[in-house]
């Protein structure tokens, strides 16, 4: 029986490099997501290990309860929740103008959802744990894909900082109140990473990369940050939690 990681936003991007990475782990993957069911990009998966697909929008709780649901039918188990699917603003508009839709679409799908959902996988590790007798070890993990802009100020997407910077209090929040049950929370927070929601200001990062905008000279990659996502997962650090790891080559170092 393998492993088995829930990854959400899995087909594209950064989710679809943490798919690959878990697949080569071992591990069985369900993705949530809310495009057609991919056909291709499954058969292809698929001869790397065992996929599931669910469509369905990470802001909507009923995608929860059937997301959760099928991968529990298939495998009986979850053992990992990646919760990765995010959005940017549909318009990068100025703090003073921008609208209160925009922030209720990037708030729901970024921020809300993913507490929800994790709350529900929570609770589903926890009936296995109870069921399986488990009583020692790392029962369940559970990751956070944020972003630089749980820091970093730009005035014009707030509402994407402030949905990453309450990703990171819900890491917190979740490290808190799962640790004496035995699930580890962590947030990794990735820089500037080359995948569709950047490639509409690609000019505009290229240059800041070649202005040194991190001490590391190029753009971050989905594999870059799957890296970040197996080694939390691999369960060698069973006495941490609520850790923030950045994969940003370096630009949240303060300089002069
Ligand atoms: N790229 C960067 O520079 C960067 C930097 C820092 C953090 N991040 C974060 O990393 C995560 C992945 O970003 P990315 O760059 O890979 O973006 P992306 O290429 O635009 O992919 C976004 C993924 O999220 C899924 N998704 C979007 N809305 C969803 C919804 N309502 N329900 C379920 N799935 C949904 C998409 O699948 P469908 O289209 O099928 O729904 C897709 O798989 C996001 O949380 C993002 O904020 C990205």
């Amino acid at each position: 029986m393998p492993q088995v990681a829930l990854v959400t936003g899995g087909n594209r991007g950064i989710g679809l490099g943490i798919t690959h990475a878990l697949l080569d782990e071992g591990y069985a993957v369900a993705i949530l997501a809310t495009r057609p069911e991919p056909e291709e990009l499954l058969a292809e998966l698929r001869e790397r290990g065992e996929v599931l697909y669910v469509q369905g929008s990470v802001a909507e709780p009923e995608s929860h309860e059937r997301y959760v649901n099928a991968a529990l039918e298939r495998w009986g188990r979850i053992d990992l929740l990646v919760n990765n699917a995010g959005v940017a603003p549909s318009v990068r508009a100025d703090i003073l103008e921008a609208e209160p839709e925009s922030f209720d679409r990037v708030l729901g799908i970024n921020l809300r959802g993913p507490y929800f959902l994790t709350q529900r996988v929570a609770n589903a590790m926890l009936a296995g744990r109870d069921e399986r007798g488990q009583t020692d070890g790392v029962v369940g993990t559970i990751i956070n894909v944020s972003s630089v802009s749980a820091t970093f100020v730009s005035t014009n997407r707030g509402e994407y900082c402030i949905s990453k910077a309450g990703v990171g209090m819900a890491t917190q929040l979740f490290a808190a109140r799962l640790a004496p049950e035995g699930i580890v929370v962590y947030e990794v927070r990735p820089g500037v990473i080359a995948t569709d929601m950047t490639a509409g200001v690609k000019e505009k990062y290229d240059a800041q990369f070649a202005d040194g905008l991190a001490p590391m000279p190029r753009w971050g990659t989905p594999p870059d940050v799957a890296g970040a996502v197996v080694q939390l997962s691999a369960g060698k650090m069973p006495y941490s939690t609520g850790e923030i790891i950045n994969v940003d080559g370096g630009m949240h170092i303060p300089r002069l």
